[in-house]
């Protein structure tokens, strides 16, 4: 890869950081049987992992994340701090680090990209951006608030409805902005 290539793929990434920064300006919706709510920032995890693949999406989520631990409030509702990670939503949070490697190998594994198969990436978006990291999530609440496993799973079908429509979506949108610039997917 070219210096000019790395410059190109490092902008790209920092603008998809900023989207998730935009994407918590808006207020989580709390649900009420759990400390964890609805939010509009996975989406910009979804994007992430969707436009840039998974090296430069894990990038963009790590600085995303690590601007969040040095105290920036950045997630949704203004919070942000090291503690966050130990946190009821601590593990959405490690989950949103690994879900661009998963769903970056899984679309370099299949023709999930390729014209046609929309319907296959959105799958790997749901396995991996959704069931990935609402498992890992429930699993972490059920340790930090010593609720049962079984309890935190079901609680976290509240999100799967809006889940569903955000990957939808950031499939939809990813693919459309794809066909006209190149974020090496592939990376
Ligand atoms: C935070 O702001 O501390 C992280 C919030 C995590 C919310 C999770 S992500 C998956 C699921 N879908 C949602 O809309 N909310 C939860």
């Amino acid at each position: 890869m070219t210096n000019q290539q790395t410059v190109k793929h490092l902008t790209q990434t920092a603008m998809v950081t900023a989207l998730i920064i935009v994407l918590g300006f808006f207020p989580g919706i709390p649900v009420g049987i759990i400390p964890v709510p609805i939010v509009l920032q996975n989406m910009g995890i979804f994007l992430a992992a969707e436009l840039l693949g998974r090296k430069y999406g894990t990038i963009a989520v790590a600085l995303f994340l690590g601007l969040v631990a040095l105290g920036l409030p950045l997630l949704s509702g203004g919070r942000g701090g090291a503690a966050v990670f130990l946190g009821p939503t601590g593990g959405y949070l490690v989950a949103w680090l690994l879900a661009p490697i998963l769903i970056g190998t899984l679309m370099k594994l299949t023709p999930a990209t390729t014209s046609g198969y929309w319907w296959l990436e959105v799958g790997i978006v749901w396995l991996a951006g959704i069931a990935f990291v609402d498992i890992v999530g429930a699993v972490w609440l059920a340790i930090q608030s010593n609720m049962t496993l079984s309890a935190a799973l079901l609680s976290n079908l509240a999100f799967i409805p809006g889940d569903i429509i955000k990957a939808t979506l950031a499939v939809l949108i990813a693919r459309r902005v794809r066909a006209v610039i190149d974020f090496g997917v592939a990376a």
